[in-house]
This record gives C-alpha cells, sequence and structure tokens, in this order.
C-alpha cells in the first residue's frame, strides 16, 4: 500500500475530512477543517486519515497551537501511520516558529499514549483543564526532539 500525507487545501478535502471524522468519531461533535490546518492521509489515492492543529484553547503560556484529533481507518491501523500525523504536526510547528503544541488524550487511549511518548511529547496539567475528566493533556515544546525512542 502507497500511503501519502498532504496537506487539505480544498472543499473536498474538507469534506473528505468530515467523513473520516464521524467514521473514527461518531460520538463527538464534528469537526471544522476549515478552522485550522488539515492533512489528509491517502492510501493509494483514498483519503484513510486526518489530523490537524487549530489555535489554542487557552492561553497556556508559550502554547500557541493544539492538535485536534487523528484518525485512521480501520484496515491501515497498526502501520505508524498515527506516528507520522504527529510528526507532521511537529514539523509544521517548527516551521511556523511556534514555540509549543499542545495535546489531549482520553486516559483510555492506549495506542495514542503510546505514540505520544514515542514522538517526544510529555504529560502536563493545565492550569484550567478544557476538557472532561479523565483526559491527559501533552505538550512538545520545537526545541525537542521528535522521537522519544
Ligand atoms: C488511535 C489511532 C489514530 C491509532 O492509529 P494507528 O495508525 O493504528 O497507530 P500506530 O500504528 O501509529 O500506533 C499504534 C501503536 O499502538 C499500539 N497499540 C495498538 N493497540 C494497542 C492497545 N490496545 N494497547 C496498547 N498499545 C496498542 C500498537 O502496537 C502501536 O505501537 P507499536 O508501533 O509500538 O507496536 C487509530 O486507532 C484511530 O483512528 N482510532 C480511532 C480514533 C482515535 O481514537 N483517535 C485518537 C484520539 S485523538
Amino acid at each position: 500500500m502507497n500511503y501519502s500525507l498532504r496537506p487539505a487545501t480544498t472543499a473536498l478535502h474538507f469534506s473528505d475530512i468530515i467523513i473520516l471524522d464521524r467514521a473514527c468519531f461518531p460520538e463527538d461533535e464534528v469537526i471544522q477543517p476549515e478552522k485550522g490546518v488539515y492533512w489528509l492521509l491517502w492510501a493509494d489515492g483514498k483519503p484513510i486519515g486526518y489530523t490537524g492543529v487549530r489555535d489554542a484553547p487557552y492561553d497556556e503560556p508559550g502554547a500557541v497551537a493544539i492538535r485536534t484529533r487523528s484518525c485512521v481507518l480501520r484496515g491501515h491501523r497498526g502501520k505508524g501511520l498515527q506516528r507520522r500525523l504527529i510528526r507532521v504536526s511537529q514539523r509544521w510547528a517548527r516551521s511556523a516558529g511556534l514555540k509549543t503544541l499542545l495535546a489531549t488524550t482520553a486516559c483510555w487511549n492506549s495506542p495514542s499514549i503510546n505514540n505520544f511518548i514515542r514522538t517526544g511529547w510529555r504529560v502536563y496539567q493545565p492550569a484550567h483543564p478544557w476538557m472532561e475528566k479523565g483526559t491527559i493533556y501533552w505538550r512538545w515544546a520545537t526545541t525537542w526532539p521528535m522521537r522519544a525512542w
């Protein structure tokens, strides 16, 4: 399978993201890709995943953006694709001159938690937690390495 990761730039890309979002997060509020910077993951020309970055919800010191969600369709999971999605946002943050990226995961989401550890993120406690109880908050400073191990 030939995977590629490209910026989402058109209305068609945004509607592909919403279709993927419904498949991966059927219970959650629908994503608004036009309100951030998003990437689509393609497998042999078909969209099979996405991720994005948007403005940070609170004025955390030095934090100027937050990762939104990662989605990889079943059938493509377990191939390291979420780590590719995380790294594209890290590279973007560096090139945009940001100091820090934030992210959140549910405490039961072992694959995501392991992937944040493996891409160099650290857990922190925000002054004003903005997600429900049981959320893990992550931060990554753009001066840190992109791979922990
Ligand atoms: C979470 C999600 C993005 C992971 O995507 P993925 O491309 O399969 O992830 P990767 O292949 O990069 O990594 C999966 C890692 O988790 C590990 N893993 C998988 N299931 C696991 C489990 N139940 N417990 C612990 N680790 C697990 C895998 O072994 C792999 O690690 P490894 O490469 O060291 O073996 C995908 O499952 C998904 O879209 N889920 C639905 C939406 C979601 O929960 N998104 C994340 C919240 S923002």
